[in-house]
């Protein structure tokens, strides 16, 4: 039987999610034994520029005691014409069980996971998938709410070329959240529209009825240039900043993936305003990487 691979966050049941994160909120509470993952051997391999996912997958790998390697694809066979698929292949033959991969291209992970015989982790696919990302902001949510079912929670910018808005739609409609997607025609198409969630233009109607606004990266290494949007239009009419925080209703809590471009997507009063937890976010991060590592390796119970 193929191993269990996280690709998505449709790969777990909602119930799966729950026990997910409340296996990373014990972690938090309770550092697990360094021996969880004992002789797992694990590799990082990343293909596409990463501060916070790979360093977070590392230090998670280490708490619970795996063998970690970092293969830089630059530096790795693929180079010499080996494909991916042969690449998974010897990786499996040396006894690795975990492979932990970014890639600009969606889809990479699963066509990885299609020839590996172990579990995959998608670190983020081209414009498809983070569901360590969205699991992390699941818990900053739960953290913060106590719950995640009947939250409010508003997406805003650029969430055509967005995975971590793709996966946290999954997670938060899966967990019974409401979901307001919020950006200009070019970021946000109508077709953008599926059951559950709402389509906004109007940041500043949005924001005195939700609990918690998640602000996204324009993904300019996605978009052409030609089709990028005014900085100037879109920083007037989405940018985050003293006048707009003014306008959250009191408890109201604001995230931010990162990295976060300053005075595109948000100002620097952000960084002032009680409810921005993105150093929350950074920290579950590991939790949550390491309650990933467990469930897959070792099971849900
Ligand atoms: N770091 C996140 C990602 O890799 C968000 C971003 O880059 O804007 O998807
Ligand atoms: N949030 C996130 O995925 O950050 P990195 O791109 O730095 O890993």
């Amino acid at each position: 039987m193929r191993e269990r691979s996280l690709l998505d966050l449709d790969d777990l049941t909602s119930a799966e999610i729950t026990g997910i994160l409340e296996r990373a909120r014990r972690f938090h509470d309770d550092p697990p034994p360094r021996n969880l993952l004992r002789d797992v051997c694990v590799v990082n391999l990343f293909f596409e520029a990463s501060t916070r996912t790979f360093t977070s997958f590392a230090i998670a790998e280490q708490r619970v005691g795996a063998d970690v390697v970092a293969l830089p694809p630059g530096s790795s066979s693929l180079g010499k014409g080996e494909t991916i698929a042969d690449t998974a292949i010897t990786l499996a033959a040396m006894g690795v069980r975990v492979i932990v991969t970014r890639h600009p291209e969606s889809g990479f992970p699963y066509r990885l996971a299609e020839s590996f015989a172990g579990h995959v982790i998608n670190a983020g696919d081209g414009r498809h998938a983070h569901p360590t990302q969205a699991l992390l902001d699941l818990l900053t949510l739960q953290t913060e709410f106590g719950k995640i079912a009947g939250l409010r929670v508003a997406l805003v910018g650029d969430i055509l070329h967005s995975r971590v808005a793709r996966s946290n739609i999954l997670g938060l409609i899966a967990l019974g959240a409401e979901v307001t997607l919020v950006g200009p025609h070019t970021l946000l198409p109508e077709a953008m529209q599926r059951d559950g969630v709402r389509i906004a233009r109007d940041l500043d109607a949005v924001l005195p009825h939700i609990d918690a606004l998640m602000l996204l990266r324009i993904q300019r290494e996605r978009i052409a240039a030609a089709v990028l949007p005014s900085l100037d239009d879109y920083a007037r009419n989405y940018r985050l900043d003293a006048r707009r925080l003014e306008a959250l209703a009191p408890g109201t809590i604001v995230m931010h993936p990162g990295p976060y471009n300053r005075g595109v997507e948000l100002t620097e009063d952000v960084f002032a305003f009680p409810g921005w937890r993105y150093a929350q976010q950074v920290s579950h991060g590991v939790f949550v990487r390491m309650a990933v590592l467990d469930f897959l390796v070792n099971g849900a119970a």
